[in-house]
């Protein structure tokens, strides 16, 4: 994503974000600097593809009528002021603009913007194919819980998917409605609590795109963030393999004393971690977080003091999330975070 300059196509871009920017949910201003804010007229999946072409054909064309439709109206303003005496009337002429401008122009155009969104549907509808991944992944307040069940790999707040190959994305909720948003990948769909919703979606270019709640869910909506990982087809599988080996057993006194503090403070009551005793299933699984790019479902950068940070007291932070301060010695806090770092 280093390409990105300022053209005008860019500049038009970016002002019709910050006007969509007024009703589009979701759109934080306080995310790490680490992800731009998505841009859905920058697309790198095949389904912002197609929405953002039809986007700008529906655009070019309101703009032609508006120009034309304001160039008349002065055009008419004009000439009124110029004349004098009485308007003759001219019936025929009134009837043929009627005829013209009110039935057959609208209707053409109307027409052409409804044949290109028939042709968007059925293009966002053949977007897949066989053999397809699975990725689960299911909205809680204020996070995302990611599975790939036929994997056995269990993650959080990031989905990983391969480049170039259709990702077959079931949508559900633990709790309310939240909606699934990777403005640069798809067009976004609900997770509804009961129910699944597929959604299929195709990476078109490596690299990382901030993923956003687009459904009202709650006091932190618009930081239920999360990323969305494209990589080259060998990269995933070597972070596939990875991922279901599990994370490695602590390895220093450090580490050791860390995953002794995990269980000792009641982060297992919660937090999953893969290959250990520690299975909660209420908070995000934590088998990777040492190597996630944020934390806090998108809210902060994952660093060492950060992690410090939220552990001792996430309502500073995200105010109304799920997790409570844990109130640790500084030693085993240092502890805890080395552990917790060394989960990749
Ligand atoms: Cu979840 Cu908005």
């Amino acid at each position: 994503m280093a390409e990105r300059t300022a053209s005008p196509t860019r500049w038009l871009a970016g002002l019709a974000v910050l006007a969509g920017a007024a009703v589009a949910p979701g759109c934080a201003h306080d995310a790490p600097a680490s992800r731009e804010t998505p841009n859905a007229l920058a697309p790198r999946g095949t389904g912002s593809r197609i929405v953002a072409e039809e986007w700008w054909f529906t655009f070019s064309l309101g703009s032609v009528v508006f120009v034309t439709v304001m160039g008349l109206t002065l055009f008419v303003l004009g000439t009124r002021r110029r004349r004098t005496g009485p308007v003759e009337p001219d019936d025929r002429g009134k009837l043929q603009w009627i005829w013209i401008g009110g039935i057959i122009v609208p209707v053409v155009l109307i027409g052409a913007v409804f044949g290109v969104s028939m042709r968007s549907i059925v293009a966002l509808d053949g977007v897949g194919g066989d053999d397809e991944l699975t990725v689960s992944v299911t909205g809680h307040q204020y996070w995302w819980e990611v599975e790939y069940e036929d994997l056995g790999i269990s993650s959080a707040n990031e989905v990983h998917v391969p480049v170039g190959e259709p990702v077959r994305i079931e949508l559900t909720s633990a709790d309310v409605i939240h909606s699934f948003w990777v403005p640069e990948i798809h067009p976004k769909l609900d997770m509804i609590p009961g129910e699944t919703n597929v959604l299929t979606i195709q990476a078109e270019r490596a690299g990382t795109y901030r993923g956003v709640c687009a459904e009202y869910c709650g006091l932190q909506h618009a930081r239920m963030q999360f990323v969305l990982v494209a990589m080259p087809p060998d990269r995933f599988d070597e972070w596939a393999a990875a991922r279901i080996q599990g994370p490695p057993e602590p390895a220093g006194d450090v580490e050791r004393a860390g995953f002794e503090v995990f269980g000792d403070a009641g982060c297992a009551a919660c937090h999953a971690v893969a290959g250990t005793d520690y299975q909660g299933w209420a908070g995000p699984d934590l088998s990777d977080v040492g190597s996630r790019l944020t934390l806090g479902a998108g809210v902060l950068d994952n660093n060492p003091g950060n992690l410090g940070g939220w552990i001792s007291d996430p309502q500073q932070i995200k105010p109304g999330v799920r997790m409570p301060a844990t109130r640790l010695e500084g030693e085993d806090l240092i502890a805890l975070i080395a552990y917790l770092r060394s989960l990749r």
